[in-house]
């Protein structure tokens, strides 16, 4: 049985689905087998992120409702075969009935050592038909407050859904402003938000400039932590620092 996680947030543009896709393609680049689900019902991004816009034509909501196959709709990365992608709907009324998602995650996983969830934003539709396909989540948070806050709902409602292995990670992280000390305690986010620290990613332009344009990371910070967060996943024992 593969790794089927949620990766959710509460409040909105927080590196979601920036997380997923580079946690997945470091994990593939390691070998394991990754397939994205976007869950993001007309608000897509992945396939920007992943730069496979040209190759997407079928979506998530034509394989819930039995119009495709899932291997006409999952596209693999170009930066690694190993990384597939499965990308929302464009529109919003393609909702996705949770039941089909969690059909089709529990046919999908015997083929995938991780399966991640990217969610939207929120504790609505899509957060809550995440819940019912994942056995575990990820939640992404920045160091601002209302965004560790809104971890901590959501991080309440997914242990309420019966998600106990709820794991955080926090984005977007000045490492000179921690090294100062003036922004707030990392520790005091992970408290806030109630779940286990699997990592902490750096505010990077070179992260950014990647996401927007579908390409690999180059070696950096950025590059080390996802490394990290990889790491970790896999069992290893990785000390936490502030990259
Ligand atoms: N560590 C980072 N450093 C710099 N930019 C980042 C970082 N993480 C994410 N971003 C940028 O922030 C923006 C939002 O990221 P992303 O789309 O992954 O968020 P999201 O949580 O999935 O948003 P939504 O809630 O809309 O789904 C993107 O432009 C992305 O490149
Ligand atoms: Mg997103």
């Amino acid at each position: 049985m593969g790794e089927l996680m949620l990766v959710t947030s509460g409040k909105g543009g927080v590196g979601k689905s920036t997380v997923s896709f580079y946690t997945g393609l470091t994990l593939a680049l390691r070998g394991r087998k990754v397939l994205i689900i976007e869950l993001d019902t007309g608000l897509r991004s992945l396939d920007v992120i992943a730069g496979i816009s040209e190759q997407t034509v079928y979506h998530l909501g034509d394989v819930t409702a039995g119009r495709v196959k899932p291997s006409e709709a999952i596209v693999s990365s170009p930066l690694c075969k190993n990384l597939q992608l499965l990308c929302a709907p464009f529109s919003p009324e393609d909702r996705i009935e949770p039941h089909r998602l969690a059909w089709l995650c529990q046919g999908l996983d015997r083929f995938y050592d991780y399966t991640f969830l990217d969610a939207p934003a929120g504790i609505g539709y899509g957060f809550k038909v995440g819940c019912t396909a994942a056995r575990s989540a990820l939640i992404v948070a920045t160091p601002d407050p209302i965004s560790a806050r809104d971890g901590g709902v959501v991080c309440d409602l997914l242990a309420e859904a019966g998600i106990t292995r709820r794991r955080l990670i926090i984005n977007r992280v000045d490492a000179k402003a921690v090294a100062r000390g003036p922004i707030s305690d990392l520790d005091e986010i992970i408290d806030t938000v109630g779940a286990r620290l699997l990592g902490v990613l750096p505010e990077s332009t070179a992260l950014h400039l990647a996401a927007v344009s579908g390409r690999a990371l180059p070696e950096g910070e950025a590059a080390t932590a996802f490394a990290n967060i990889a790491r970790r996943l896999e069992g290893e024992q990785v000390p936490l620092a502030v990259q």
